[in-house]
C-alpha cells in the first residue's frame, strides 16, 4: 500500500510527512521513561496501546522523552505541532495545487504516522481548539481510524501506529473537553531533573563547555527548581552557548567567564532572573500568597464605586 513516500487508498494517493530524524538521548528519569514504553504496550490482541499526556514546565524535556521513547521501539517519529489555528483538517489530510494544476493530497503527521505504524507526537496539543481535537476522538478509542472529509476517505491506523501527546501549562492554551481528556490517559509528569543528571544533560549537549560553566549554571538551575521557577534546561543551554559565543569573539581582550556568564543570564533569560531570591518573593506575593480576599460584591463593582454595598463611607460623611 506504501510505495517511497506514498500511500494508496482505492484511487487517491496520498503523499506522506517524512519521519523526524534525531539520534539525541534521555539521560536521567528513567521511570517517567519506562512509563511512557508501558503506555505503548500491547498485552494482548485485543488490547489496545494508551496516548498519554506528558506535562511539565517549558523546556523540560517533554518533547526530548517522546524522540527517545520512539528511538528505543525503532518506530518511526512524525511530530505535528499544534498551533491555535491548527484545524481539523490540517491535522489529517491538505489538498495542494501542483505545478501542472492537479491537486495532490498530503498527509499531514499524524495520519502519516498512523499510515507507517510509526509514533505521533502532538507536541502541545493544548494549544489547539476543541474543533480539532473533535476529529481525532475517533482515533483515540477502539476505533483507531479517522476520517478526512477534503479526502473523502477513512484512514485507519496500523496496529503498529502510537502516539503521546505534550501539554505545556501557560496562559495562551485552550481548554480541552473531558471526552478528549478521557482519551489521553495516563498523564505522565516530567519533573525537573537532579543535580548529577542536569550536569549530565548539559554535559551531553554542549560537551566542548568547560567544566566551571556547567558547575555555574548547574548550580543556579538548581537553585531555580529549589525556589520553584520555572528556568529550564533549555534555559540552561541557551544561557550557556550565548556565554561561550562571547568568550570565543575577541581573541585579544577576552571576556572573563564570570562576566560572560552573568551577561547570558541577563540576556537570554532576562533581568529578573539575576535574583533569584526576590524574583520568588515577587512571584509567591502576585500568586496570591499576600492579597486581600475579594468579596463577592468585588467582582460587579470598583472597591471606590459609591454602589459598592462594603464600602465605607465614613470619611466622606458630614460630621454632625
Ligand atoms: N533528560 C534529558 N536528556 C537529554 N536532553 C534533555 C533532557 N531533558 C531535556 N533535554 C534537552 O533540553 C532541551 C529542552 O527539552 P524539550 O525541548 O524536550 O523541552 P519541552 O518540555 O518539550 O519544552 P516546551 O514545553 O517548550 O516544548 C532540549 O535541547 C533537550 O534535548
Ligand atoms: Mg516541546
Amino acid at each position: 500500500m506504501t510505495d517511497a513516500g506514498y500511500a494508496e487508498f482505492g484511487d487517491l494517493t496520498l503523499k506522506l510527512a517524512q519521519p523526524y530524524e534525531s539520534d539525541t538521548q534521555w539521560i536521567g528519569q528513567q521511570e517517567v521513561l519506562m512509563q511512557l514504553l508501558a503506555c505503548w504496550i500491547t498485552v494482548d490482541d485485543a488490547d489496545l496501546p494508551l496516548t498519554p499526556r506528558l506535562v511539565g514546565s517549558p523546556g523540560v524535556g517533554k518533547t526530548q522523552l517522546a524522540i527517545a521513547a520512539a528511538r528505543a521501539q525503532n518506530r518511526p517519529l512524525y511530530i505535528y505541532q499544534c498551533t491555535a489555528d491548527t484545524r481539523p483538517e490540517d491535522l489529517l489530510v491538505t489538498p495542494v495545487l501542483s505545478q501542472g494544476g492537479e491537486i495532490s493530497y498530503h498527509a499531514s503527521p499524524l495520519v502519516s504516522a498512523m499510515i507507517m505504524g510509526g509514533v505521533c507526537l502532538l507536541d502541545e496539543g493544548n494549544r489547539m481548539n476543541e474543533k480539532s481535537w473533535a476529529s481525532l476522538a475517533p482515533l483515540f478509542d477502539g476505533r483507531r481510524l479517522v476520517e478526512s472529509i477534503v479526502a473523502g476517505v477513512t484512514i485507519p491506523a496500523d496496529h503498529n501506529f502510537r502516539a503521546a501527546v505534550t501539554m505545556n501549562q501557560d496562559e495562551s492554551t485552550f481548554e480541552i473537553p473531558d471526552y478528549i481528556l478521557s482519551r489521553l490517559q495516563p498523564t505522565l509528569k516530567i519533573g525537573f531533573p537532579n543535580k548529577q543528571d542536569e550536569m549530565a544533560i548539559l554535559q551531553y549537549h554542549l560537551p566542548f563547555a568547560e567544566s566551571e560553566m556547567l558547575a555555574m549554571t548547574v548550580e543556579f538551575l538548581q537553585h531555580s527548581h529549589e525556589l520553584k521557577l520555572d528556568f529550564s534546561l533549555r534555559d540552561g543551554l541557551n544561557l550557556m552557548r550565548f556565554a561561550m559565543k562571547r568568550m570565543i569573539q575577541d581573541p585579544d581582550h577576552p571576556i572573563s567567564r564570570d562576566v560572560a556568564w552573568q551577561e547570558a543570564l541577563e540576556k537570554c533569560l532576562g533581568e529578573d532572573a539575576v535574583d533569584l531570591e526576590d524574583l520568588a518573593q515577587r512571584r509567591k506575593r502576585t500568586l496570591g500568597g499576600d492579597s486581600v480576599p475579594l468579596g463577592l460584591a468585588d467582582l460587579f463593582f470598583d472597591t471606590d464605586d459609591p454602589l459598592h454595598p462594603d464600602r465605607d463611607d465614613d470619611e466622606d460623611e458630614e460630621p454632625f
